[in-house]
Formats: structure tokens, C-alpha cells, sequence
């Protein structure tokens, strides 16, 4: 899970806390991810980090982005220009709407009358909340997002030649398994539109990270359910870029409060939000590079510097830790620095460190 070159850029760095990011296996990955979908679009989510060397190594291998603002949209047109860029998001501004885009995903109704308003010539996809149960979902994106069957019955007769209907679009969950993608895929795929946007939402596991999302099964289960000049997209975030970064630190106290132990480690959550917010322990691994007090294999919370009881990396896992040591946070590629509270307290912002070979 963490590489001996990141162990090496971890031990050495001068000034912890510190992104890693491990370009090459980045580039690997999302070579794979190419690879197990053959004929399927791949677009980046970019949501889920936009760091331009991370947008640049996956250039390489999508077909282009999909971007929910005006400021992600600004950020990637700048960096790659000419890339085919999907603009979706809820409560798009008319600045927004009168963006130009590969496609547009139009959340409503009303967004559809505003985006006819523009005068602009349009290439849309219907964002639809399908009415299917997901199992196992960490996040459901049920409520405020896209439009159901009476909100697209509404749409379709707004449509014109400059405002073209394309195909419709879905993201149904966040940490979906192939099987569960592929029956929102069937669903889709079952309808007579030429195009559909399936989303992003590919599993990560945070408590199992050796556990990978069958790439493989969903490439040959799409291609089973896909029909001749049918053009099925995706845009994945979380999948493509959790695995490649890595949040690393130094240990700056070690104590047991009433009976608890806890490792206080430079910067905090507000640099690496990720396992606040989805609940979860924060994998990592200890560095021993300290050599100060700790403790020896016993079970130790992992909290950052901020003066909140919620600065919590993992709770009570066993582990020797001394003052000192380096601790790298693996799985911090996605929805972490960029979802991050930065300046609470007014800590300095980490470092950003890119392994190229
Ligand atoms: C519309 C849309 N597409 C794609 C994604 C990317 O999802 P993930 O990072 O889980 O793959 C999201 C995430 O919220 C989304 O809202």
C-alpha cells in the first residue's frame, strides 16, 4: 500500500506535513482503468482532485473531464486546452450555462429553459435520479440531484435544433461495486437514447485498501449490454485518484489521558478531511524515524493540531509511535487536501512533493 519510494520521500522530507503524490502509479492505474474498458469514454471527475500534475498525467488516458463549476471549468480549459469538457453540477449560474462544453448536463427543467435563454448553442444530457435501491452505497445522490420521469417528460418537448437533446446522464452513489453499476447501466442502456453519462461512484475501501473495484468486470459488462452506436461514457473521481496520494507527518507528542493514547502529528484535518468526513480510520503506516518518549504496540488514536475533539486520522489502532517518527496517510489522492477547511486555525498549508519515476 505504501511503496518503498514514498517510505524513502516520506523519511527524508524537510518540511512535514506534506502531499506525496506518486505520479507513475498514477499513470499505471489509470492505463489499467483504460485498458478493462474498451469502447467506453472515460472522462475524469474532477471534483475529486484537480492538482494540474495529477490532470496532466491522466490527460494521457481519458477522453476528457467532467467539470461541476465555473472555476473547475476555467482550471482544466487553462491547463489543457481544447480538452472536451462535461459541465454538470446543480444550481448552475447563467455565467455557467453560457459555458462552452462537449455536453451539458441539465439538472432541471428550469435550467433547461435558462440554458434555451442564453441563445447559445447547446449539446445536453439529462441528469435523471433513477429510482433505483443501492446497496452498500457510502453516499446516495438521491434528493436535489437531476430530475425524475415527470421533470424529463417536461424537458423533451423544450428541445431544439440549437439546443440538442443527446442522451441522459446519471451518478447515482458513491462507492458502487461493478454489479451494482452495471444494473443502473442496464437500466440506462434499456432506453432508446444514443448516449448515456453512467457517473462515477466506483468503491473505494478505505478499511480493506487491497481491495480494488473490478475494473475488468465492468468493462466486459458493459460491453455486453452495449448496443451498436450507442456511446456510453463515464466519470470517475474517487477510483482514479484516491490510490496515488499520501498525506505525510511527524509525530510531535505522545501521551495517554485517562487511559487513552494519543499521537499528536503536525497539521491535522484540515489538510487531509477525508477520514472526518466519511467516518472512516485513515490507513497509514509509522516511520520510525523519532527516537523520542512513545509507546510499544498498544492501541493509539492518531489527531492533528486543530482544538476540536473531531481531528481524528484513526481511533485505537494498535501500533508502536514516538515523537519523532514519520506517519504517512495513504489513500489521500481523492476529496482530501481539495475538500479540506485549509485555514482553521491558520496553520501553514503542507507541502507538495510529485514522485516522477
Ligand atoms: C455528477 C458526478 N459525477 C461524478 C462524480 C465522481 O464520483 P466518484 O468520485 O465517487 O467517482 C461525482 C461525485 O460526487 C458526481 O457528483
Amino acid at each position: 500500500m505504501i511503496t518503498a519510494s514514498i517510505r524513502e520521500a516520506a523519511t527524508r522530507l524537510g518540511d512535514a506535513p506534506a502531499y506525496l503524490y506518486d505520479l507513475p502509479a498514477l499513470d499505471a492505474h489509470a492505463e489499467a482503468v483504460r485498458r478493462a474498458l474498451p469502447g467506453v469514454e472515460l472522462y475524469y471527475a474532477v471534483k475529486a482532485n484537480p492538482d494540474p500534475e495529477l490532470l496532466r498525467v491522466l490527460d494521457r488516458h481519458v477522453d476528457g473531464f467532467e467539470v461541476s463549476s465555473a472555476g473547475e471549468h476555467a482550471h482544466v480549459a487553462a491547463l489543457l486546452p481544447g480538452r472536451p469538457l462535461a459541465l454538470g453540477g446543480p444550481g448552475k449560474t447563467d455565467a455557467e450555462l453560457r459555458l462552452p462544453h462537449h455536453r451539458i448536463h441539465v439538472e432541471s427543467p428550469n435550467e433547461l429553459r435558462r440554458l434555451l435563454a442564453t441563445g447559445l448553442e447547446a449539446d445536453v444530457l439529462l441528469r435523471i435520479s433513477p429510482d433505483l435501491p443501492v446497496e452498500g452505497a457510502a453516499l446516495t445522490m438521491s434528493g436535489p440531484f437531476g430530475m425524475d420521469e415527470a421533470g424529463v417528460e417536461e424537458c423533451l418537448p423544450l428541445f431544439t435544433d440549437r439546443v440538442r437533446l443527446r442522451g441522459l446522464h446519471a451518478h447515482l452513489a458513491s462507492g458502487l461495486d461493478a454489479a451494482e453499476l452495471l444494473r443502473l447501466a442496464g437500466r440506462l442502456l434499456d432506453t432508446h437514447h444514443t448516449e448515456v453519462n453512467l457517473g462515477g461512484g466506483m468503491a473505494v475501501s478505505y478499511t480493506s485498501p487491497m481491495e480494488r473495484f473490478d475494473w475488468a468486470a465492468y468493462g466486459r459488462g458493459l460491453a455486453g449490454l452495449r448496443r451498436d452506436g450507442r456511446r456510453v461514457r463515464i466519470e470517475p473521481g474517487r477510483a482514479l485518484t484516491a490510490y496515488c496520494g499520501f498525506y505525510a507527518t511527524r509525530v510531535v507528542d505522545v501521551k495517554r489521558v485517562r487511559g487513552e493514547t494519543y499521537a499528536i502529528v503536525l497539521g491535522g484535518t484540515h489538510h487531509l478531511r477525508t477520514p472526518v468526513t466519511k467516518g472512516h480510520d485513515q490507513p497509514f503506516a509509522v516511520l520510525p524515524t523519532g527516537g523520542g518518549p512513545g509507546v510499544a504496540a498498544e492501541p493509539v488514536t492518531f489527531v492533528g493540531q486543530l482544538c476540536t475533539p473531531k481531528d481524528v486520522f484513526a481511533r485505537n489502532i494498535v501500533t508502536s509511535v514516538r515523537v519523532g517518527d514519520t506517519v504517512v496517510f495513504a489513500m489521500a489522492g481523492a476529496y482530501a487536501w481539495n475538500i479540506s477547511h485549509h485555514d482553521f486555525l491558520m496553520h501553514p498549508h503542507p507541502g507538495f512533493h510529485y514522485l516522477r519515476s
